[in-house]
């Protein structure tokens, strides 16, 4: 299969120094290229602004802002079978960027703010026979969100965690996450590390490809 993967956060800038973002590392994204790569495939990652060395056999593309984001996942979408969302990708950009740093002076007391466009939402006319992933990190009640977003976004398998909870979400080289899948399937997962979550993952997509009787 030709699996494109996106991780890692996006930066949306205000000046030539100065951004907003969040708190991703890129890790789960990673674990999923090497995994995928091991396993035989095809595999484009497209990373947000991250310190982590580019697995083996992986083609890597760096983006910094979500509309980079956007464009890349567009431009790669054609070849790829499956497409795993995982980057974090910030929903709001300063609505004015500045070319030149601003002066302490000159910066607002508030932030205008405008949305970014929903790279799953946005690519889902283009979606096809693909197996399209999404993740959701949830600050509480990763089930009930988790489901929602499936149905909202139109995606295969949704992979829900609590980033709240010890050992899971940013930053760590573990996670906690439950699968749920379009078809009414749902994998509770123990605290593992991310490329084992990886592993898995991998295992569930390739379950929904041999079932439409593609390999
Ligand atoms: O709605 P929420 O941002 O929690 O959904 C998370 C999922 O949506 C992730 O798979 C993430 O990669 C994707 N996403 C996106 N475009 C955005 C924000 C999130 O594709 N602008």
């Amino acid at each position: 299969m030709h699996i494109l993967i996106t991780a890692g956060p996006t930066r949306e800038p205000l000046d030539p120094v100065r951004f907003i973002s969040n708190r991703s590392t890129g890790k789960m994204g990673f674990a999923l290229a090497k995994v995928a790569a091991e396993a035989g495939h095809v595999v484009t990652l497209i990373a947000g602004p991250v310190t982590l060395e580019t697995p083996a056999r992986v083609r890597r593309i760096d983006v910094e802002t979500a509309g980079q984001m956007l464009e890349a996942v567009q431009r790669e979408m054609q070849a790829c079978d499956v497409f795993i969302s995982c980057a974090a990708v910030a929903d709001w950009r300063p609505a004015v960027c500045s070319v030149t740093k601003l002066k302490k002076s000159e910066m607002p007391g508030v932030l205008q703010l405008v949305r970014n466009l929903d790279i799953l939402e946005t690519v889902r006319p283009l979606k096809g026979h693909r197996c399209f992933v999404g993740f959701a990190a949830e600050t509480g009640n990763p089930e009930q969100e988790g489901m929602r977003k499936l149905r909202d976004k139109g995606l295969d398998w949704l992979v829900a965690n609590d980033v709240t909870e010890p050992g899971a979400g940013f930053a760590v080289d573990t996670n906690r996450v439950i699968l749920f899948s379009s078809d009414g399937r749902e994998e509770r997962l123990p605290l593992l590390p991310k490329v084992e979550v990886a592993r898995r993952i991998l295992a569930c997509v390739q379950t929904s490809f041999t079932s439409a009787g593609m390999v």
